[in-house]
């Protein structure tokens, strides 16, 4: 008798991104059956008569892969910074920029004054664009709100538009971005309100994923960082961390001492802290966005990533101050011009490793059976198409089983 599947994919190039010990996990004339959200079979094409299938699809020899992860986002944000670019331009620094009351601080105003229709409306814009380019799970971040109240209604405006367009939201608390105008003169006091009233409220109500902070000169420091990941660790959050980006704070290797997901940007990560990151598990994010569009010169130390065995994700850094772009497969196009990533490691960079660096891969990032049925067919039959085209051309369909 026949086996019963609500999907059937056949004949198709299935890039699955597990370790079959082919690159890209890659599997030709294949097919793939779902059933209740959930991979259920892989195998060769003649062998898939074997199902019934409620939805057959022939994909005619294409290419398949996991749906795509944007594992790093500041997607919620209100206002606009177009302005700061053109100072850029001028000759002003990111750096200069914050300390004049500009950049991340700009935002927070903005944001603090839209409201959560407004942000959610804003929000599913940019999230609709990703979803057209096969991206299904997405993480966003808060940091815009730097309150209480504005920071859960970042949370909120989050989920809700992942919600209302069926794109998986992953969201984290990122109260630590920049300090607040009204504790200019008492640093303590707000990292005290993170640890304290933030932290907690949104651990017991279930409102992130997991806790960010910026470990930077303009943003907190080794020890306040500590502070806020004691907190999260004591409510049971994963953390994670805006490490190294404009300076060696030894970022990476902090959060990979608490067994954190990822550290992000890591352009000046020391060869100590990747050790420890292969200690840990701790997942290198790379955002080549905010890299170009700063036009920072000092690149992340790939080799050392690649020699201890670090794995590579690759994220848009969607923001509206250092990456104001929606494109992941230009970044993954960027990750290889500017950071010598080869196709394969781009495409297990915003595929298994990105769900690495959100604690799902036990569910995602790979076409895998028990794996949840969330696949893209791609209008190409070459691989390098994905990260050559940086999106502009190859067109693509959402296949997901419910
Ligand atoms: O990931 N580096 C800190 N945070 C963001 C930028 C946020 C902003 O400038 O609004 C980043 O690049
Ligand atoms: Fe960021």
């Amino acid at each position: 008798m026949k086996k019963t599947c609500d999907l059937l994919i056949h004949n198709a190039q299935l890039i699955t991104c597990a370790d079959n010990g082919r690159p890209f996990g890659q599997f030709n004339q294949a097919a793939i059956a779902c059933k209740q959200g959930r991979i259920i079979w892989l195998g060769p094409t003649t062998e898939a008569m074997t199902f019934n299938a409620k939805k057959n699809i022939n994909a005619k020899g294409l290419l398949v892969t996991p749906g795509l992860i944007d594992c790093h986002t500041h997607l919620v944000f209100a206002g606009s910074r177009a302005n700061e670019f053109a100072q850029r331009l001028d000759g002003l620094s990111y750096e200069e920029i914050a300390q004049a009351g500009g950049g991340i601080l700009s935002t927070v105003q903005a944001t603090r004054q839209a409201s959560l229709q407004e942000l959610i409306d804003s929000t599913c814009q940019r999230l609709a664009h990703l979803k057209s380019q096969g991206v299904l799970t997405v993480e966003i971040k808060s940091g815009y709100g730097l309150d209480f109240d504005n920071e859960i209604k970042m949370l909120k405006a989050a989920r809700a538009a992942g919600n209302k367009l069926e794109v998986d939201v992953k969201t984290t608390l990122l109260a630590a971005h920049a300090l607040p105008p009204e504790f200019k003169n008492d640093r303590q006091a707000y990292i005290d309100l993170i640890c304290q009233q933030i932290i907690p409220h949104v651990a017991k109500n279930k409102l992130a994923d997991a806790v960010d902070a910026f470990c930077e000169g303009i943003g907190f420091s080794f020890e306040e960082t500590k502070q806020v990941f004691d907190a999260a660790t004591r409510w049971g959050l994963p953390v994670k961390l805006h490490a190294d980006q404009l300076s060696d704070l030894g970022g990476a290797g902090l959060v990979a001492e608490y067994g954190g997901l990822s550290a992000d940007h890591i352009e000046y990560t020391s060869t100590a802290s990747i050790k420890k990151m292969a200690d840990s598990d701790t997942v290198a994010t790379l955002l080549p966005y905010a890299f170009y569009a700063l036009q920072e010169t000092q690149k992340p130390p790939i080799k050392a990533f690649r020699k201890y065995g670090i794995d590579l994700a690759i994220a848009t850094d969607s923001n509206p101050g250092t990456a104001p772009t929606t494109n992941l497969l230009q970044c993954m196009h960027m990750a290889c011009t500017q950071f010598n990533l080869t196709v394969e490691e781009a495409v297990l960079g915003v595929t298994i490793n990105a769900a690495k660096a959100l604690g799902i891969d036990d569910k995602k990032g790979s076409l895998e059976v028990g794996k949840t049925a969330e696949m893209v067919l791609w209008d190409t039959q070459e691989i390098a198409d994905l990260v050559y085209w940086q999106g502009q051309i190859i067109s693509n369909q959402i296949l997901m089983s419910k």
